[in-house]
């Protein structure tokens, strides 16, 4: 089975989709944190990530691996260097890159096969796993998702002004929003939830019990 977790940065989607792969005991698949590592990696090289050409080729330099709730560039760990405000700043010039959107897709399709999973990103429900048993559309309010990704940033110790913590998440809705290849945009057949007035658990509970509906009804 696979759920497919869409929607806008800091609506939840990373804390709800890993908790509730635990609960499933699901493979959770972080897609978002693919194309950040793409990110660091072009960043680290001094690579303008504008030159959609070259960065293709990179990307044939890398390899991308999930182990024990870490990610992993070419062997390193790079799970705390890929949240940085830096590879935020950078990364819808990457995401927009429709060679670059083709080559994850591929790869995350091979992540997912033979095994139940939690997706979750941009694209997840549209483009990347459109035939998913479950998809979900999470959203919050423009101010609550500031909120959230303020006290992200404040657990991983990472310093940013909530002035620009607004300007940069408003300028990646407007690039997700708009970009001409998989923009980010609700599926017909996704459920939508607002979590603005939702605790976690509850979005979690939501989404498993809709799981459960489905795995029963699969199972009549
Ligand atoms: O979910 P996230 O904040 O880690 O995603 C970071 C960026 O990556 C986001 O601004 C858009 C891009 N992204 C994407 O284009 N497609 C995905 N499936 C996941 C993320």
């Amino acid at each position: 089975m696979i759920i497919a977790i869409d929607g806008p940065a800091g609506s939840g989607k990373s804390t709800v989709a890993k908790l509730l792969a635990e609960k499933l005991n699901f493979l959770y698949l972080d897609t978002g944190a693919m194309y950040r590592a793409l990110t660091y990696w072009l960043i680290k090289n001094n690579i303008n990530p504008c030159l959609e050409e070259r960065v293709v080729k990179e990307l044939k330099k890398i390899n991308i691996e999930f182990k024990e709730e870490k990610v992993f560039l070419n062997g390193e760990d790079v799970s705390l260097k890929i949240r940085q405000p830096l590879i935020e700043e950078n990364i819808s010039l990457v995401a927009k890159n429709p060679q670059v959107r083709e080559v994850m897709v591929t790869k995350q399709r091979e992540i997912a096969k033979n095994c139940s999973c939690v997706a979750e990103g941009r694209d997840t429900t549209t483009v990347v796993f459109p035939y998913a048993q479950v998809k979900i559309y999470l959203d919050a309010d423009f101010s609550e998702r500031v909120r959230r990704r303020a006290l992200d940033f404040k657990k991983k110790n990472i310093k940013i002004e909530e002035d620009k913590l607004r300007e940069d998440l408003r300028k990646r809705d407007e690039a997700d929003i708009t970009r001409k290849v998989s923009p980010l945009k609700k599926a017909e057949d996704a459920i939508y939830i607002d979590t603005t007035n939702l605790k976690i658990e509850e979005v979690v509970s939501k989404i498993y019990n809709i799981v459960l509906e489905k795995q029963e009804y699969g199972n009549r």
